[in-house]
């Protein structure tokens, strides 16, 4: 196992019922803006909710900015940020799936970006997309967040990272900054009930593609990591079959929505090498297709399995072993990896999602611009050796153009 440190200071809040604790979870004086998306939160009455427990106590102001996107945009955030400032807000509360969440992250760290000359002026757009480039890690102050969560997927909720896209530049760039983790999340698993099966589906395939990328790479002896990505991977297998069984199903409702928390906390990451290889590609794809995040990735995650499955080949094995119960009977190990990942495509299509470009109506023209956007973001040396340069990602993408039979 390598060297590392664990720090994760966001408070769960899980269970039914639990948006009134919002009434004791955010300070008494704040001066209060919630953060919400395209409808949703206000259809769902979750809003209301939240309205609610924040009125129930104290002397909070509060302030409304509705409208993020999925996939949230880096000029409607600007205006998020520049209401910040309008009326001084000291509190973000972000109400929705990751798109909100990272979206709030982004406005916490980069409402304090004026104009040198002016610092009561609006925010900064030059340096606000300088900040982005730079995956906002200089910045040294952020106002304080909390989280209404509605859709289990991202992990955003208990990490401090994000995704923002910039339409206009063809651009849709990861972040990560300490102070971008919430005070706290608030989990209750009865309000992903109104989601559509789409979401549903697409949440828990995000979860599984996160625990991939922190696994599936070589064996450095990490066996509390590797037991708890296995134990994350195989109640993901079943919980994403049961709750297209049994949708209304509450239990299966509150275990998907703890996974998907529990796969990108940092907790099965730390002391481990990463692969992001998989999220690096499918961002291009949403950037320049408009593909959901998680359909990006069932798209590609076969493809790199199979095109890097020399050296993730001891990981593959293990993967086929504990996750999908392959046992040799006499196959060698190229057969029992295709197989293992033959089995993870055969899940994703179970679940509706595309495991090729064509399933998402894209074929060979797709892939030159995909490698020019690669270039252009400085994705080239990716992967858990840093050795996947543009030639590796296109023939990823090759592989990824037609779907392998079942
Ligand atoms: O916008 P509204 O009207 O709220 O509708 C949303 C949206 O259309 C809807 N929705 C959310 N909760 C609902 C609901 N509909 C009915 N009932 C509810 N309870 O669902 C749609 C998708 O929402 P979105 O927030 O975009 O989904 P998700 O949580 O999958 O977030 C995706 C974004 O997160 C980023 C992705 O790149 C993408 O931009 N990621 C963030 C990560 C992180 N911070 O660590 C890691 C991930 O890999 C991912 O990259
Ligand atoms: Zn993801």
């Amino acid at each position: 196992m390598n060297n590392f440190q664990y720090y994760n200071p966001v408070r769960i809040v899980f269970g039914e019922d639990q948006i009134q604790q919002l009434s004791k979870l955010v300070p008494t004086d704040a001066r209060v803006l919630i953060t919400y998306g395209g409808g949703s939160a206000e259809r769902t009455g979750t809003l209301a909710e939240v309205r609610e427990a924040l009125a129930a106590s104290g002397s909070r102001e509060v302030f409304e900015f509705g409208g993020i996107e999925p996939n949230p945009e880096f000029v409607t955030l600007l205006k998020a940020a520049d209401m910040v400032n309008e009326h001084n807000i000291d509190f973000l509360l972000a109400v929705g799936g990751g798109s909100v969440i990272d979206g709030s992250k982004f406005v916490a760290l980069v409402s304090s970006l004026h104009d040198d000359d002016n610092v009561d002026s609006t925010v900064s757009r030059d340096k606000a997309w300088s900040a982005l480039t730079s995956y906002c890690r200089d910045i040294d102050s952020a106002i304080d967040l909390g989280a209404v969560l509605t859709i289990p997927a991202t992990g955003s909720e208990m990490n401090s990272g994000g995704v923002v896209n910039h339409s206009e530049r063809q651009a849709k760039l990861p972040f990560g900054n300490p102070l971008a983790f919430p005070k706290f999340s608030i989990l209750d698993p009865s309000k992903t009930l109104t989601l559509p099966d789409r979401q549903v589906m697409n949440g828990v395939a995000d979860a599984f593609v996160h625990v991939m990328e922190q696994y599936l790479t070589y064996p450095v002896n990490a066996k509390v990591q590797d037991a708890f990505a296995e134990s994350l991977l195989k109640i993901l297998i079943d919980e994403g079959r049961a709750v297209k069984e049994d949708s209304e199903n509450m239990e299966v409702r509150k275990n998907i929505m703890w996974t998907a928390t529990m796969a990108l906390n940092g907790l099965i990451g730390t002391g481990v090498p990463q692969d992001w290889t998989t999220h690096m590609i499918g961002h291009e794809l949403t950037s320049l297709h408009a593909i959901d995040h998680a359909r990006t990735l069932t798209i590609v995650l076969p493809s790199v399995l199979r095109e890097l499955k020399d050296s993730k080949k001891d990981k593959l094995l293990q993967y086929a072993r504990n996750v999908w119960h392959i046992t040799d009977e006499g196959q060698d190990d190229d057969a029992i990896i295709e197989s293992a990942i033959s089995h993870t495509e055969n899940f994703f299509r179970e679940l509706g999602l595309p495991v090729s470009l064509e399933d998402a109506e894209l074929d060979q023209s797709a892939i030159d611009p995909i490698i020019k956007q690669l270039e252009a973001h400085q994705m080239v040396k990716l992967g858990e050796h840093g050795k996947n340069d543009l030639q590796v990602s296109r023939r990823i993408l090759e592989r990824a153009v037609t779907a392998k039979a079942s």
